[in-house]
């Protein structure tokens, strides 16, 4: 409103001047990005970043505007051709996921309505976001009465969880008296193929990597119970708190997924924590052949997992479920005058609804619920698990491929989606072996042809291909053997090696 003497001309805003021309700019970036993703598999996988894209990143700070469409015929051409490349039909490193159409049109329809989640539990948001966490506890068969919260990603669930089972077992009052107050050094356990995340976490909440025990693993890549409880002995009688044991459902190197059962009754013979990093792993609980693979993790006191993984959706997006809400909560909510609950019909907690930032360490969060909810619709959960399935399947026919390729041999069993597999060849020993793997995960990579990561088992460099993705093919893994074996041959021949 236009007050006297007021100089409204002067005041400003971040709204477009032409919403005529916006309009249709966001028309073509919405047909743009649709045919760069319906198209992406006629591309290379990945493509090097060239010297003058770099350094076109390192410029001052622009001082004057540039028109929309400028900034928009830049992006095209400084940064869209060159991307990580995990929409890619051929692209397994790692264990990235690879998005999907819905999620995208969600990110923009929650950037637009720019809703933060933290605090204020009365506006719809909430609504959604409670509702996926409910789906989620029903897809994957946890208690309902369980408390969540979506997270930016497992690591950022896995330092909730952890923080939560901390602060349950310590004895003490750790929020009061931090942990210099502790009588007994408190130690966790888990194996030696858990995610580094763990150990960050574990950091973070000031234990000290020292205190997460590292156990051995079985042939299966699972940990070994027998070490498990030896340590757990051996800490007790030093004067420690064991307090923890962390499962994996999907470890990162080999999709192994530890016994969670015998983790779960080992945790309530002992008193212990259980938490469980399923990243990835935990989605293995709604595929028709594979859940029972994950029997047991429903049993966890706090459980991880990501969606932007195995659930396809666009990044960041990742939940921790807690089993005792209470617990979940005592740890981590915090109310100053300014963040009074339900002083003003905004605020309310209404019924079973919470303020989201009673349940992890974030205040300001976005609306990453939209996404899971319209994919959630968008597709049913029946087609996730097929998709799920899907890959597991495609998983073992990759396996099968190396069996039957004399220049392959399988690194570790194919437990889930993750296959780990060696260039081998009867001349070289094994650091030159080492060498020529990791040369063919370049080759493959700078080619175009696929991406594949590195890793090392039992000591020995191998080719990893992690499958959390929604448009690979068969013929897809036929490519990849195919072209890998060409390059090693190529390069085997060549002296340079
Ligand atoms: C088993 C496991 N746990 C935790 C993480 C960390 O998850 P995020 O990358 O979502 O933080 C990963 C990531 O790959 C993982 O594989």
């Amino acid at each position: 409103m236009k007050r006297e003497n007021e100089d409204v001309e002067s005041e400003e805003t971040l709204d477009p001047n032409d919403w005529e021309s916006t309009r249709k700019l966001g028309h073509k970036m919405l047909d743009d990005m649709l045919d760069y993703v319906k198209t992406v598999r006629r591309r290379p996988v990945w493509q090097q970043v060239p010297e003058p894209v770099k350094a076109h990143f390192s410029v001052p700070v622009p001082q004057q505007p540039q028109p929309p469409e400028e900034i928009y015929k830049e992006f095209v051409e400084k940064v869209l051709p060159y991307p990580m490349g995990n929409i890619h039909p051929r692209f397994w490193g790692w264990i990235l996921g690879t998005g999907t159409v819905m999620g995208a049109f969600a990110e923009l329809l929650a950037a637009s309505m720019n809703t933060n989640t933290g605090g204020c539990s009365n506006h719809v948001a909430n609504y959604v976001e409670k509702q996926v966490i409910d789906w989620i506890k029903e897809m994957i068969g946890y208690p309902v009465a369980a408390s969540g919260v979506l997270t930016s990603g497992c690591s950022a669930a896995n330092i909730i969880g952890l923080t939560v089972a901390r602060n349950a077992k310590a004895g003490f009052d750790v929020r009061r008296k931090g942990l210099q107050r502790a009588s007994q050094a408190m130690v966790l356990y888990a194996s030696q193929e858990v995610h580094s995340s763990i150990q960050k976490a574990v950091e973070l909440i000031g234990l000290g990597k020292e205190s997460l025990r590292l156990l051995p693993v079985n042939n299966y890549f699972q940990m070994d119970l027998g070490a498990l409880k030896a340590a757990i002995m051996k800490d007790r009688e030093a004067g420690c708190l064991p307090f923890c044991v962390v499962g994996a459902a999907g470890t990162t190197n080999t999709g192994s997924i530890d016994d969670l059962n015998a983790l779960a009754d080992l945790c309530q013979r002992e008193n212990l924590w259980f938490h469980v990093d399923g990243a990835f792993g935990a989605w293995a609980s709604i595929a028709p052949k594979a859940r029972n693979k994950v029997a047991g993790m429903e049993r966890a006191d706090s459980l991880a997992l990501d969606l932007h993984k195995w659930m396809y959706m666009p990044y960041e997006i990742g939940c921790v479920l807690v089993r005792h809400e209470a617990q979940h909560r005592e740890a981590f909510s915090l109310t100053p005058d300014y963040l009074a609950h339900g002083e003003c019909r905004l605020g309310l907690t209404g019924g079973d609804l919470p303020w989201f930032s009673d349940y992890g360490f974030q205040l300001s969060r976005g609306f990453r619920a939209l996404k899971a909810w319209m994919s959630l619709k968008e597709h049913g959960s029946r087609k996730y698990a097929r998709m799920i399935q899907q890959n597991i399947d495609q998983a073992r026919y990759l396996g099968e491929l190396v069996k039957a390729s004399p220049e392959l041999e399988l690194a570790a069993p194919v437990a889930l989606n993750v296959v780990c597999f060696r260039y081998v060849a009867p001349e070289l020993d094994d650091a030159e072996l080492d060498e020529l793997n990791k040369r063919i995960i370049i080759e493959l990579q700078e080619q175009g042809v696929a991406v594949l990561s590195g890793t090392v088992i039992k000591g020995r460099h191998v080719m990893r291909a992690a499958n959390v993705n929604h448009r690979s093919r068969r013929e897809d893994f036929e490519v990849v053997v195919r072209e890998i074996i060409r390059i090693g041959k190529e390069l085997t021949a060549d002296c340079s090696l």
